[in-house]
Order: structure tokens, then sequence, then C-alpha cells
């Protein structure tokens, strides 16, 4: 299959960095992080964006950034995981890439991101993985809807996954 980009979406934790890293490389695709694209413009982390501005804030900034790159070819770009929270940015992202959805239970998202710091949505007084199931379900069926390839991340390497999207898109 001729893909033009390629777009890595999923919970926090799933692995979209990781695996859109090797997966470009694979490919001779060029890897672009929206996180880390946003850091860069903004000059502070995430975490210091949604503490200092909110989160609106950030999704403004997320959504204008997906305006500019997305006019890009042979790109793998990692998205945050909270990217299809505006019906725009979906738009956007299904007319110009091939979207993987990069999906894993919430005990296996709760592992992965229970000493993780970084992470402003998941900074709470309560229960850590009561409010990753809550978040986990509100996003569920938008990923699912809008994804052309749905991949379980737990129990693999990230190059099993990366070989998983390279197969499907040979046979295609
Ligand atoms: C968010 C996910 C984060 C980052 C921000 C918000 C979310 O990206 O964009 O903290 O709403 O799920 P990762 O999915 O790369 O952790």
């Amino acid at each position: 299959m001729f893909v033009k980009n390629i777009s890595l979406i999923g919970f926090m934790g799933c692995g979209k960095s990781t695996i859109g890293k090797i997966l470009a490389d694979d490919l001779n695709f060029v890897f672009l992080d929206l996180d880390n694209l946003i850091e860069y413009i903004e000059g502070l982390p995430i975490k210091e964006i949604f503490e200092k501005y909110g989160e609106d804030y950030f999704r403004t900034s997320e959504s204008r950034i997906i305006k500019k790159i997305y006019n890009n070819k042979k790109c793998v770009f990692a998205c945050g995981g909270g990217i299809f929270k505006k019906e725009d940015n979906i738009k956007e992202i299904r007319q110009n890439s091939f979207v993987v959805y990069l999906f894993m239970t919430v005990e296996e998202a709760y592992e992965r991101l229970k000493y993780v710091k970084n992470r402003p949505l998941l900074i709470v007084e309560g229960d850590l993985k009561t409010r990753i199931a809550q978040i986990m379900n509100e996003r569920k069926e938008v990923y699912e809807n809008n994804c052309d390839l749905k991949i379980k991340v737990e129990g693999k390497y990230p190059g099993q996954i990366k070989e998983e999207v390279i197969t499907y898109l040979n046979d295609h």
C-alpha cells in the first residue's frame, strides 16, 4: 500500500514515540513527535504548558501544529493521546495519513504509567487506575472509529509492532 504519511494514535504510554522512530527509520520516512514539537515551539515542557496556560491552550497549540505539519509527505507522526478530542484534528489526520491505533488494557497502561510524572492529566489525588480507566473509556470509541489499523501492544517488543505495520502495508 502506498501511504502518504503514518500517524500513530493511542493512550499515553502505548509506545507511539518508540515505535514511530523505528518505523520511520525502516521506511525512510521522517519521524515527528507532536508533543516534542509543541514543547519546542512553546519553549516549555508539556506539564508546564498545562500548569501555566491550561489544557485548552495546549489543545489549540496541538491543532495549530497539525495544520502545519500534515502538508508534508513521508512522515511518521507520533500524536499525543488526546489528539482526537477535536473534530478538526481527526479530519486533518485522517485525510493526510494512514492511522495506526496502538491499544492496551487499563492494567497495562497503569503498569506503564504508575511512576511517570510528566503527564498532567494523570496527576490526581485519587486512584490512578480509575483515572486511566475513565480517560480510556472516553476515548476508546473515537480511536477505534478513526483508525485504519489497530494493533495490540502488550506482550510485544516495539520491533514486533513495527513489523506488523510494515507487513500490513506490504500486503495491502
Ligand atoms: C495527553 C497525552 C500526552 C500529551 C499531553 C496530553 C492526553 O501525550 O499530549 O500530556 O491527553 O492523552 P502522550 O500520549 O504521548 O503521552
